[in-house]
């Protein structure tokens, strides 16, 4: 007799106010198996996996685990199934060890007592068995982005988890943490544990999955072995249309500097440095790359730049202006463009409709106001053609910006950047968690940007991105720039070697 899939659901539908999130799936999962789920943002991953984990309650279908109809009405419920979910945004208490996260709300019992040692060494024992070097005494805020991970991952397989779901679980990471993670994942997997991955990076899907599943607007459109598809398919089926080639990278780089930073040192209010001595120059129509993990001062530099915080030392000088005191409002209007990193707190006014998103930051200027007065009439033609002009998809200006995916607000972003004329492009993060298809049309634009002869400075934890895109790369650690490397022949572990300050000392000059 053939086993029964771990995971079987049916025509599974769920509906949201104004959206179907999932209709009609169909997902069949094999035991012991590593299945990919991938799908543009907004195609439903979450929603599903949600569903599976009790979390959430469809509105159709029907879920079978290891051939068994099962009613899943809570988290409780599926964790008594053995499914565990690590979720996008990690959900450790900083202040409690490993241990006390890993059995917080399952806590060992040996009569009225907490069993600690008894935990203990069942953590220890999980740990042998699937190869996770953790130490269960150590606090978590001492944990690096990986670590806590695995401290995730460990909390599920501490319930008894034998189908574990995981969703975007490399976002966060840098390469070499993805390296483990996968080791652990196959680990995992030779134990006899199913595990379900989301993810929109397709080559690692492609290199890490057993079958891959791919989710469009809502509904499964393919499943597919890996050794049958091309990235490129993969992106193809993921979109539902066919994917613009990269453009030939020939160079634009002028010898006209257009931002020029030097000896930058921003304090903390505490007196801690937070950019030390850093010193870098852009011209007109390069790109100049800054890759770092996460905190490592990539903020504070956007800041000094904008003027949001005041440097202790330096100069900062933009075409052949010193800035270095300038407001905010005098750099922007002397052409900065600033696509930030957090679209939500500063990039939009979430409730507001686009046409005023689209004035922000730029509303004493035609076309937005006439003399004293804003032009509203102007201000919905202009969003009307930003709308058009970067594919922004929305039923029109009047909408609230929280009604658009986080690519089209993205797409609204960088549309009302370009439009104000920039001759400096700060970048940050600029498709962080996008779809492939706006992250397409967004570098597209940046690409667009360069070879109008505007000078881009890109800040990302994408290294993909940045080696792609860049034609000068920095690495900044502990805010400092600790190496410039040659985009054209460096590879991502390289770079990720430089961001975790393993080889910061040896590279600096
Ligand atoms: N709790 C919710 N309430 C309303 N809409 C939701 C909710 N959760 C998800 N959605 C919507 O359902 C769609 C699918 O979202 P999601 O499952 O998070 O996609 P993915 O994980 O593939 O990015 C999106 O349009 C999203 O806005
Ligand atoms: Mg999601």
């Amino acid at each position: 007799m053939t086993q029964p899939p771990a995971v079987e659901l049916r025509g599974i539908t769920k509906r949201f106010p104004g959206v179907v999130a999932n209709r009609d799936i169909n997902l069949t999962v094999a035991r012991g198996e590593i299945h990919a789920i991938v799908g543009e943002n907004g195609a439903g991953k979450s929603t599903l996996m949600k569903i599976l984990y009790g979390m959430q309650r469809p509105d159709e279908g029907t879920i079978a685990i290891d051939g068994q109809h099962i009613d899943l009405r809570s988290p409780t419920d599926a964790i008594g199934a053995g499914i565990g979910m690590v979720h996008q945004h990690f959900m450790l208490a900083d202040n409690l060890t490993v241990l006390e996260n890993v059995v917080l709300g399952d806590e060992p019992r040996r009569g009225p007592r907490l069993d600690i040692a008894g935990a203990r060494s069942r953590i220890n024992e999980l740990a042998d068995t699937y190869g996770f070097p953790i130490d269960p005494d150590v606090l978590v805020e001492q944990l690096g982005v990986g670590e806590r991970q695995r401290v995730e991952i460990l909390k599920v397989l501490y319930r008894g988890a034998r189908i574990l779901i995981l969703d975007e679980p490399t976002a966060v990471l840098v390469p070499q943490e993805v390296d483990e993670l996968f080791r652990n994942l196959a680990e995992l997997k030779r134990e006899g544990v199913t595990i379900i991955f989301i993810s929109h990076k397709l080559d690692e899907v492609l290199s890490v999955a057993d079958t891959i599943t791919v989710i469009r607007a809502g509904t499964t459109v393919r499943t597919v072995e890996p050794s049958s598809v091309t990235a490129r398919q993969l992106a193809e089926l993921m979109v539902g249309s066919e994917l613009p080639t990269p453009e030939t990278r020939d160079s634009t780089v002028t010898d006209q500097v257009e931002l020029e930073v030097r000896e930058l040192t921003v304090r903390a209010d505490d007196g801690r440095t937070l950019i030390d001595d850093v010193g870098f120059r852009i011209r007109r129509g390069e790109v100049l790359g800054i890759a770092g993990v996460e905190g490592n001062g990539q903020h504070e530099l956007i800041n000094a730049i904008l003027g949001i915080d005041d440097p202790a030392a330096g100069t900062i000088r933009l075409g052949d202006q010193d800035i270095t005191h300038w407001s905010t409002r005098d750099r922007r209007d002397a052409g900065i463009g600033y696509i930030p990193q957090d679209r939500h707190r500063e990039g939009l006014l979430l409730a507001s409709p686009l046409w005023e998103n689209v004035m922000l930051g730029h509303q004493a200027r035609a076309p937005y106001s006439k003399g004293p007065w804003i032009d509203r009439k102007g201000a919905r033609q202009r969003t009307i053609r930003t709308i058009a002009d970067y594919d922004v998809r929305t039923p029109g200006p009047d909408v609230p910006a929280y009604a658009l995916s986080g690519g089209n607000q993205q797409k609204l972003i960088v549309g009302r950047e370009m439009e104000a004329s920039p001759t400096l492009l700060i970048a940050a993060h600029p498709t962080r968690g996008i779809d492939v298809g706006a992250q397409a049309s967004v570098w597209e634009r940046l690409r667009q940007a360069r070879a109008d002869g505007l000078a881009v400075l890109l800040i990302s934890a994408d290294l993909e991105e940045l080696i792609g895109l860049s034609d000068t790369l920095h690495v900044i650690y502990r805010g400092r720039l600790v190496a410039e490397l040659d985009p054209a022949t460096v590879t991502a572990e390289e770079l990720g070697s430089y961001m975790t300050g393993a080889r910061a000392e040896e590279a600096r000059p």
